[in-house]
């Protein structure tokens, strides 16, 4: 065993002990427009009912529109730290159910080229987030550099892809890099907008037999939300199904993957939320 296996070991055993311990779950697809957004956002609001302390890092820059959904607008971001001398306080926005979201926005780009100054600022400002338990990390979609490296330092990876074959071969080429560089071992699947419960089997099914048969790996199934109208419904409401309509089918779904999400003992990598963004510019540095 070499030594930073014993030392993830040693922390590992550590925070199974503390129920409070600090768990970044990152969501990204292969395709676009598959559900990612409107997923966290609604696990969020799930989470948040049950009493746990949520996070959502909105990471995609390109398309960020987490607070859109929460009906929220963002005035700052990440951005915002880095170079107009913002707070975290400032750039994060509190919903009315006590998430915090914070704003990537075009900071995440920016955070491969900052100086030592900037990266001590930006830490300062993330150690402030202290009472978070879970964050969720809203990538873009595809196998950019920025998405694999939020996928390296999560403690899990949630890939939500649908039934389609684009989207299916998009989330099959994500799941591919993944593995063959090594970068996460902790994969999930979410088969969104499936008509009904056996074809979100068949179709996880589809996937897994391909990632064993082609890269000798195993992916774990984490549930399916349902093809529902009132998901497009609350997104023109700008709020989130499960708070509209808890008792819709897609909130169903979301519950039960919430109880999967919460009933895990996963291996928790990240300490703290400044660990998290030490750990976010090393690998971004390399
Ligand atoms: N389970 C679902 N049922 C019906 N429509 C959905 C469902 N999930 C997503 N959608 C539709 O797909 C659109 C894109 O979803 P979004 O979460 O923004 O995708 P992404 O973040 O992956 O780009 C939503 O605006 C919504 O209209
Ligand atoms: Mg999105």
């Amino acid at each position: 065993m070499d030594q930073a296996t014993r030392l993830r070991q040693l922390i590992n055993v550590k925070n199974s002990l503390d129920k409070n311990r600090f768990r970044v779950i990152t969501v990204s697809s292969g395709k676009g427009g598959v559900g990612k957004t409107n997923f966290v956002t609604n696990i969020a609001m799930s989470l948040a009912k049950r009493g746990v302390r949520v996070g959502i890092l909105d990471a995609d820059f390109g398309m960020a529109n987490i607070d859109i959904l929460f009906g929220v607008k963002s005035r700052y971001s990440i951005y915002d730290i880095l170079y107009n001398n913002k707070t975290i306080d400032d750039v994060g926005i509190i919903t009315n159910h006590g998430i915090k979201i914070i704003p990537g926005g075009s900071g995440i780009n920016e955070l491969y080229e900052i100086d030592d100054d900037k990266r001590k600022k930006l830490m300062n400002e993330f150690s402030k987030l202290q009472n978070i338990d879970i964050l969720l990390v809203d990538t873009g979609a595809g196998i950019s550099k920025t998405v694999l490296n939020f996928v390296e330092i999560a403690d899990e990876v949630i890939v939500i892809t649908n039934a389609e074959p684009t989207a299916l071969t998009d989330a099959y080429g994500l799941i591919k890099v993944i593995i063959n560089k090594n970068i996460n071992s902790n994969i999930n699947v979410v088969i969104n907008r499936a008509r009904n419960i056996k074809e979100a089997r068949d179709t996880f099914e589809k996937l897994f037999k391909t990632v064993e048969t082609f890269l000798s790996a195993k992916i774990k199934y984490q549930g399916f939300v349902i093809e529902d109208l009132k998901v497009s419904q609350a997104v023109r409401e700008q709020k989130p199904f499960y708070e509209l309509y808890p008792k819709c089918e897609a909130s169903l779904c979301i519950q039960r993957i919430t109880s999967e999400i919460l009933g895990e003992n996963q291996p928790v990598k990240n300490d703290s939320i400044k660990e998290y963004i030490g750990k976010l510019l090393r690998v971004m540095g390399r």
